[in-house]
Parts: C-alpha cells; structure tokens; sequence
C-alpha cells in the first residue's frame, strides 16, 4: 500500500530544489497540455521528467483524472484501457503513453504517475486533456443552381495542422477549391448534388460520415417513352410518358400535340384509347418544376390496317399508273355500287387528297402514295372483273 501524502512534504522539496544540494530537481514536462484526437485513431501523450539524482525511480504509470493526495490506478490495469494502452520510457527520461482506437469516452485528464525507492513519489500536473472528436460535414441541405455553397469539415477540438480531404460520393475532390476545412463551390449545378464527406490526410480511413447535398434545378432532360413499343395500329390503344430530371421533381406534366395551342392532357403519362390516324403528329410534354419548364417530344405514327387489301396489290402498285388510274377511277367513271362501297370501306384521305374524289364519306386515312395507289390497283381489278362480268 502506497502512501496517499507526497513525501517529504512539499516545503522540503522546495528546500531542496532551492538548495540544489542533491542535484536535480523533480519536474514532468508534457509535450501537449491538451490533446485533439480522431476518434479511432492512435496517440501518443509524451513528456519528459527529472527526478532528485539521489532516488530511484522504481515505476512509472499512466492514470486518468489524477487528484492530488489520492491513488492513481495504473491505466493499464483499468478493463476500459487494457489492451489499449502502452507506457513507454527511456533512459533520457522522455515518457509516453500511446492510446489506441481513441473513444469519445476517453476525453479525461491523464497524468504521468513516478514512484522511487524511497517514500518518494511525483504527480505530473495537472496533466494532458485528451478531447476526442468526429468529423461531421456542414452545410445547408439544399442549394440553387447557380448560387455558391461552402461546405464545412466541422470538428468540436482543434486538431494540429489538419489537412483536410473532400469526397464527392466517395471519390476525391480535386478540382474544387479547399480552404482550411471549407470546401468552395463557386456556381452550384446539378451535378453538384451528391453526397460529401470529408477526412483528414493520414486518417482518411476515419472519415465523416456522408452528406447530402441536394441542388434545386429545372428538368433539363425531359423524355417521352411509348407503350406498347413497336407498330401502332389502328384501334390499339398506347400510353405516352413522360419522364424528367428537374428537383424539387417535377409534379406537372402538361401534353400538347403539335398545332394544337390547348392542351390535350395532364400527368406524367397520356392515354390515347382506340387510336385512329388522326392522331398521327408530333406529341410534347411539358414537364415543370419551380424552378423551370421544358419540353420532351414524341412521334406518333398511326399505320393503318391493311385486311381489305392483299399483299400481293400492294406489292404490285406500279407508281406510273398513277395517272392513268386517277382519271380511271373518277366518280364518273364507275359504274358499280359495289365498287363504291368498297373502296368507301377502305379508302383513306387527307382533305387536299386528290383520291378524295373517290370516296366523299371516307373515314380513314392511308398516308403514303404506295397506300393510295394500291387502293387503286384494287379498284381497277375489281373494275376488271367486272367488265368480264
Ligand atoms: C511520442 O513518442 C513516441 C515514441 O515514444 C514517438 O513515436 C512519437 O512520434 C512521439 N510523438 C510526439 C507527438 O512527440
């Protein structure tokens, strides 16, 4: 059991440091009197001592919280620092305590514990404050495009001479500017949006958690998809949507066919049920934020059914009948009910069509010339047929 009272009592000492009659005096030199560590990493607490020549020192140890006048427990027989701790000193009486895998609930007092041969024994004080920090990002959540952001690799001590290291979405930021702990961003865009963390050089491995930084933009790439894909046909029914970027997300989606000046819908997808080739043209959605507006397009091509005509007619629609077929196929010139009605079940036509003629109830549309004429192919064989009846 050690004695609880330094000895001999602190008069003396002075006496004799005063005197110098016995060399040296007694003194602990900490390198730091408080310490800024990362959590997780490693320190070393160092320091130096001197002690009267005419005692030997026996044991030196390490404690937490020392008070004056009371036992100090050897840090190293505490459960919480076993395994943790190393006491390291030299014949230069330089000392060390190296603590590793640093937890905030190390932030103590830890002082530097002599005992001699005789009674005698020294406290260094008051001792090294260990304060033990994370590091944590800072800035605001959301930003607009084109404002700056400054980013802040917080700590809640001082660290020595930190180097600090920024990560976008995990990987190094170089091309930004980095000051102290700041990381700069001049004209925020949306590839700025992301998420941050920082570190310090040579604890990178300790870094902050991440943080995410949200970047108010209008839609930029606006897209419209079709379902189902492939071939339209008549009387099939399809689905537009509309697809965009843009934060906050985009909620109104506004549809327009071209020439039209109205809208024909709203939502991020547009139905067209039972599609007719009326509805052929050029489709755009508005997709807007507040931030902004802009426009995806679509075309839709309507093609349309082909069961009253055989593949071979169309195949063999020969383009330099066509005149010769007009004026064959005048009103005028039929003869046969049947003709008309047939042709008025499959004949299609734009208004300015010249085929119009043939059909003045025609309800729907071929759009290419290879269409019309092998509605005239048709016509004529039927015609054909009936001049041989
Ligand atoms: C403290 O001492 C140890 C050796 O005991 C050394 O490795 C370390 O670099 C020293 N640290 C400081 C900060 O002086």
């Amino acid at each position: 059991m050690r004695s609880l009272r330094m000895a001999p009592p602190l008069p003396l000492i002075f006496l004799l440091m005063t005197v110098g009659a016995f060399g040296t005096e007694w003194s602990v030199k900490y390198n730091q009197q408080e310490i800024c560590a990362l959590k997780g990493s490693t320190v070393f607490m160092n320091g130096t001592y001197t002690h009267p020549e005419r005692l030997t020192v026996t044991e030196t140890f390490w404690g937490i919280d020392p008070v004056p006048q009371v036992d100090l427990t050897d840090l190293s027989k505490d459960p919480d620092y076993s395994g943790r701790v190393e006491c390291l000193t030299d014949e230069q009486k330089h000392f060390s305590l190296k603590l590793s895998d640093v937890m905030k609930k190390d932030e103590h007092m830890f002082g530097f514990r002599i005992i001699t041969n005789e009674k005698e024994r020294w406290l260094g004080t008051p001792g090294v404050q260990l304060r033990v920090t994370e590091l944590h990002v800072e800035t605001l959540y959301e930003v607009t495009e084109g404002e700056t952001a400054d980013l802040a690799c917080k700590t809640t001590c001082s660290l020595t001479d930190p180097t600090f290291i920024w990560y976008k979405n995990g990987r190094p930021l170089t091309t930004k500017t980095i000051k102290n702990n700041q990381l700069h961003l001049q004209t925020v865009s949306s590839e700025d949006a992301g998420s941050y963390n920082c570190a310090v050089r040579g604890y990178q491995h300790l870094n902050s958690t991440a943080h995410n930084l949200r970047v108010r933009y209008p839609p930029k790439s606006v897209s419209v998809s079709i379902s189902p894909s492939g071939e339209i046909t008549e009387g099939s029914s399809v689905t537009l949507t509309c697809s965009s970027d843009g934060y906050p997300p985009v909620k109104i989606y506004t549809w327009f066919k071209e020439g039209g000046t109205s809208p024909v819908g709203y939502g991020n997808s547009y139905s067209i049920i039972s599609i007719s080739a009326d509805h052929t043209g050029l489709y755009y959605c508005e997709a807007q934020n507040d931030h902004g507006a802009q426009n995806g397009t679509v075309m839709v091509t309507v093609k349309i059914s082909l069961h009253l005509l055989s593949p071979s007619s169309v195949q063999n629609a020969d383009p330099n009948a066509k005149d010769d077929s007009y004026t064959a196929l005048q009103p005028t010139a039929r003869s046969s009910d049947d003709v008309y009605h047939t042709l008025a079940a499959v004949q299609s036509s734009s208004p300015d069509d010249p085929y119009t003629a043939l059909d003045p109830q025609s309800s729907s549309e071929y759009d290419t010339p290879a269409n019309q004429l092998s509605v005239v192919e048709e016509l004529l064989e039927l015609e054909r047929r009936e001049v041989k009846l």
